[in-house]
């Protein structure tokens, strides 16, 4: 078998065969394929796409080079969760617990943050002491004991994914649906989990823009985890406006223990048990309708925000801030984003607020810079509001005040007033 004929067979439209599929991905781990022709065959596979049958043998090739880990000791209860990205998206810190706590098991492996968009992990590491890295002792025990373990992406989980996407992530490889889709369910299935939820985010601060593209790619995702045997449900969400009302690291600690106390914004609180309802449904086999009354009745009885704190104990993290957790909000500088005329919000552009809190300290432009946990920005006015000149629209957290007039100029960008409402968005906008 030649790769050359490989790329050529992709090139003028014919599907390839599972033989030919772990060709090409077995020998580019092995280093027998080189980047250019990797790079080509991504090129071609964006060009002229894949049927079902090639993107599964993609996503199985892929999943198997390296670890998949057994999660089968938990009886079908582990559930994990999967959102495309977005700004101010904590669901993970919220719904873990929630489910964690109504009997599921939550086994799960986060990412950092890049861009505009936070990770988990970096949400979880403003709480002193949180212990990312576990070994694989201590992670399947500790999901024995108290049903939830979250750590950082550890030991060669689908190291075919890291080479490829870096691969595509120069050249301009990266939105392709079977490419995006073998990526994102070959890292869900190597996981474990025997249900999965995925977050397909569409609108300016994802990687889907409209809601077409999302639902075709939120199905393929779908039917490849049926494909492999798992539960699988999506849900298509909005991601024009940032989720929430804080975007930053301990910001959004504090914003997720808002909602498991049942105080929190309301779109947010709705995609939380939109999300933990689909996952425990799932999990426990029980019907939509009892699923949600379960997950209100977990917030509201406390039980969701003592897993929660439970969670974080057995991790190493402070859960002092948790028990005060205006603590979460003690940036050094603070100021006052104020609107410059009257008007409906009519935008809150959410890459847009994901990069002034970028700049703010609170993420990172390359792989290794630093972040500052405590910088960010809490959102006082929500799409489709009406203010007035000097109304207080956002306040910007910094350890350093010298990064407020370029977040700001930013936030000049993100936020547009007009005199008429604007139409209403739905931020649930299907079930797949
Ligand atoms: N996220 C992934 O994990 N993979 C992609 O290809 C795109 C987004």
């Amino acid at each position: 078998m030649r790769m050359y004929d490989i790329i050529y067979k992709k090139r003028i439209g014919e599907a390839l065969t599972k033989q030919e599929i772990d060709f090409a991905i077995g020998g580019f781990v092995g280093g027998d394929v080189p980047d250019y022709q990797m790079s080509a065959l991504a090129m071609a596979i964006c060009f002229k796409g894949m049927t079902y049958e090639e993107t599964l043998y993609l996503t199985d090739a892929m999943m198997r080079s390296g670890d998949v880990v057994n999660l089968d000791r938990f009886n079908g209860l582990c559930v994990d969760k999967h959102s495309t990205g977005g700004v101010g998206d904590k669901t993970t810190l919220i719904v873990a617990p929630i489910v964690a706590c109504l009997g599921a098991r939550v086994a799960k492996m986060s990412g950092r943050g890049l861009g505009h968009t936070g990770g988990t992990v970096d949400k979880l590491e403003s709480l002193t002491g949180y212990r990312t890295s576990l070994s694989s002792n201590e992670f399947l025990s500790q999901v024995e004991k108290i049903g939830i373990a979250v750590t950082g992406q550890s030991g060669n989980l689908v190291p075919a994914d890291k080479k490829l996407y870096a691969l595509r992530d120069v050249t301009a490889t990266v939105d392709s649906i079977p490419l995006i889709a073998s990526s994102i369910m070959s890292k869900k299935l190597a996981s474990g989990a025997h249900s999965i939820v995925l977050d397909v985010k569409c609108g300016s601060g994802a990687f889907m823009k409209n809601e077409d593209d999302a639902t075709e790619l939120a199905s393929a995702m779908v039917e490849l985890g049926r494909g492999f045997g798992r539960n699988v449900r999506a849900l298509i969400t909005d991601m024009s406006v940032p989720l929430g009302a804080f975007v930053g690291n301990s910001l959004e600690v504090y914003e997720a223990i808002q909602v498991l106390s049942g105080k929190g914004e309301s779109a947010l609180t709705e995609l939380c048990v939109a999300l933990s309802s689909n996952m425990i449904s799932m999990a426990l086999d029980i019907d939509i309708d009892e699923a949600t009354r379960q997950v209100n009745e977990a917030i509201s009885s406390g039980l969701a925000l003592s897993k929660f704190k439970e969670w974080i104990d057995a991790q190493g993290g402070d859960t002092s801030k948790i028990d005060d957790p205006v603590l979460l909000l003690g940036a050094k500088h603070k100021l006052e984003y104020k609107a410059t005329g009257d008007g409906y919000i009519s935008e809150i552009d959410a890459e847009g607020v994901g990069v002034a809190s970028m700049l703010l300290g609170a993420g990172r432009a390359k792989k290794d810079d630093e972040i500052d946990f405590l910088a960010g920005i809490e959102l006082r006015a929500r799409y489709g509001d009406y203010v007035k000149k000097g109304d207080t629209l956002a306040i910007l957290y910094a350890s350093d005040s010298a990064l407020f007039d370029s977040a700001c100029a930013r936030l000049d960008f993100a936020f547009k007033l007009s005199n008429k409402l604007p139409k209403q968005k739905s931020l649930i906008k299907k079930i797949i």
